[in-house]
């Protein structure tokens, strides 16, 4: 235990102490900026974090509405916004047919420039290339691409109806979208290799076949009657303890053949459709990564639909980066980093612990703008997500004073002491709402009972029904945490169990100033319950730093 707290606060002090230095000297964010490595994601314990400027980076982002970054008189107004709600990342498309509009000739006018305004908004980008596919579509494709169809088959339905959607079985379509996202990532290096205010890039979004689970046009037909690939079966195999249920019951289902078609090694059906498909977007995906990453190999993933419940692959955006699929997809794309979640449903924890497995990296480069903000803090905190972006940003009304803004000053200031944490098992998250309004955590030497302040009789019911609530509790020091979030009553106990009872030493309510903590109010008197308990309000973020100890 001490060596593990020793070791922590060594980190904080790495992160805390030298961000601290580095803001405080005049001239070294510079210098800071000229030394660095390009952008890379790195692993601390056991989170993966993303590195800017050879320093770990929460990305606090936000991403615009798709048609945006197509306009930079558009964007001129939605910068302020980006500002004011105190994002430090945007997720931004870059569109092929505005990139290639002519075969073979790029243009990259619109992309220097919105980089330049969000260096002047002192923002980092993580760019999305809209290029094969798009919400499973093919729309962002060129037209010479659309209306050559000969050259850049479609995918088609079982009944031969061609579909806008780019077959993934076509080496014209994929070399056409890898030389373009390949010349994407030259000039990316060549007028941001220094500054690296691109950090990260997200290959297609949302890939997916619909309305059926699997293409049918000539060539997939042909590729479902061979051989499941070597690469795939020996992946499998390897690692055949960690399988997804889902791929383990379709493998299960024929015996756990080690050759054979599609249908002999996976059974026949929708599953095996989906693991069919998976496999070939990925390897068209991974593809377009290697060629970029040739020339700049900033970290990459790719984004995922999720699953509507009661839906079958087709009626959802079927074989895309899902965690049944997520042995497939890692088979087929070793040059695609980690596979990320779009969480547009009310189960956030659900689906985000879906996606934690394996090593695979979190991050949420998608989220409803109106989904309560304690999403973002209980990602980075319980699953050690690098960063959080709800979608269509600038439509938030009143930026600055709206629920995301001040989450995310609250955020922005404990971002040391979450990197520094991350990984370490000094650092938990909690999510309150409706069907779970009690959280038991233990760190260190104490349990921690984090309740949604509705369960207590005093708190201010805001709402007829139960909001969402939530944040972080991270472990400074032995007795020692900082408890961050909106809408919880928090009691303590001793996790020994052995009859001791713990107690507020004291309790203040403060802020991060510049990376230092600031306290405000002493909490005691009705405002810690005489004693018994910490309570943050729902509606408004903030800090507590606790100090306990124990009595018998
Ligand atoms: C998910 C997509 O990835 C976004 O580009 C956007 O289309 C949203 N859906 C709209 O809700």
């Amino acid at each position: 235990m001490t060596q593990q707290l020793t070791a922590h606060l060594s980190r904080l002090c790495r992160i805390g102490v030298v961000c601290m230095w580095i803001l405080s000297v005049p001239g070294t964010a510079v210098l800071a900026q000229g030394t660095s490595g390009i952008p890379r994601l790195q692993k601390q314990g056991t989170a993966m974090q993303l590195v800017v400027h050879d320093t770990p980076f929460l990305i606090l982002g936000g991403e615009p509405g798709n048609s945006s970054a197509s306009d930079v008189h558009y964007m001129a107004s939605v910068w302020p916004k980006l500002r004011a709600l105190r994002l430090n990342t945007v997720l931004m498309p870059v569109y092929w047919e505005l990139v290639e509009p002519r075969e073979g000739r790029f243009g990259f006018a619109l992309l220097d420039d919105l980089i330049d305004s969000a260096r002047t908004s002192g923002l980092k980008i993580v760019v999305l290339w809209f290029g094969s596919w798009k919400n499973s579509m093919s729309c962002y494709a060129p037209s010479w691409v659309k209306t050559n169809q000969e050259r850049f088959p479609r995918s088609r339905t079982g009944d031969g109806k061609a579909i806008e959607i780019l077959t993934p079985f076509s080496d014209e379509n994929r070399d056409a979208d890898s030389r373009a996202f390949a010349e994407l990532m030259k000039h990316v290096r060549a007028i941001d290799g220094e500054k690296n205010t691109v950090a990260m890039i997200q290959v297609e979004n949302e890939i997916g076949m619909i309305p059926e689970a699997r293409d049918h046009c000539a060539e997939a037909e042909e590729a479902f009657a061979r051989q499941v690939p070597a690469e795939l079966l020996a992946y499998i195999q390897k690692n055949k303890d960690s399988l997804s249920e889902e791929l383990r019951h379709a493998w299960g289902s024929t015996g756990m053949k080690t050759s054979g078609t599609w249908e002999q090694v996976f059974g026949g059906g929708p599953a095996t459709d989906e693991i069919f498909m998976s496999w070939h977007f990925a390897r068209y995906t991974d593809y377009v990564a290697q060629a970029g990453k040739k020339e700049y190999p900033l970290p990459m993933y790719v984004n995922a639909a999720l699953i509507r419940p009661g839906y079958n692959p087709g009626q959802y955006p079927s074989a895309g980066p899902l965690p049944h699929l997520m042995d497939v997809w890692r088979a087929a794309a070793p040059h695609i980093d980690f596979l990320a979640p779009d969480i547009y449903f009310p189960d956030f924890a659900g689906w985000l612990g879906k996606f934690d497995r394996d090593g695979n990296a979190m991050f949420v480069p998608e989220v409803d703008r109106r989904q309560s903000v304690a999403n973002a803090f209980y990602a980075m905190a319980r699953h050690n997500a690098m960063g959080y972006s709800p979608f269509s940003i600038e439509s938030i009304d009143d930026p600055a004073h709206s629920q995301i803004g001040r989450g995310y000053d609250v955020l922005r200031q404990l971002t040391p002491l979450i990197l520094g944490a991350q990984g370490t098992g000094s650092m938990a998250g909690f999510l309150l709402d409706g069907p779970a309004q009690t959280a038991t955590i233990t760190l260190g030497d104490y349990r921690f009972t984090v309740k949604h302040e509705y369960t207590w009789p005093y708190a201010v019911r805001a709402q007829a029904d139960t909001p969402r609530y939530g944040g972080m509790i991270i472990m400074t020091a032995k007795d020692e945490f900082y408890i961050a979030g909106s809408g919880v009553v928090v009691t303590f106990q001793p996790s020994s169990g052995d009859g001791t009872n713990a107690g507020i030493a004291s309790m203040d309510e403060g802020v991060f100033v510049n990376g230092s903590w600031v306290a405000g109010r002493r909490m005691n008197g009705d405002e810690d319950h005489q004693g018994r308990h910490m309570y943050l309000p729902g509606g408004e973020y903030g800090i507590q730093k606790v100090h306990l100890y124990t009595y018998r």
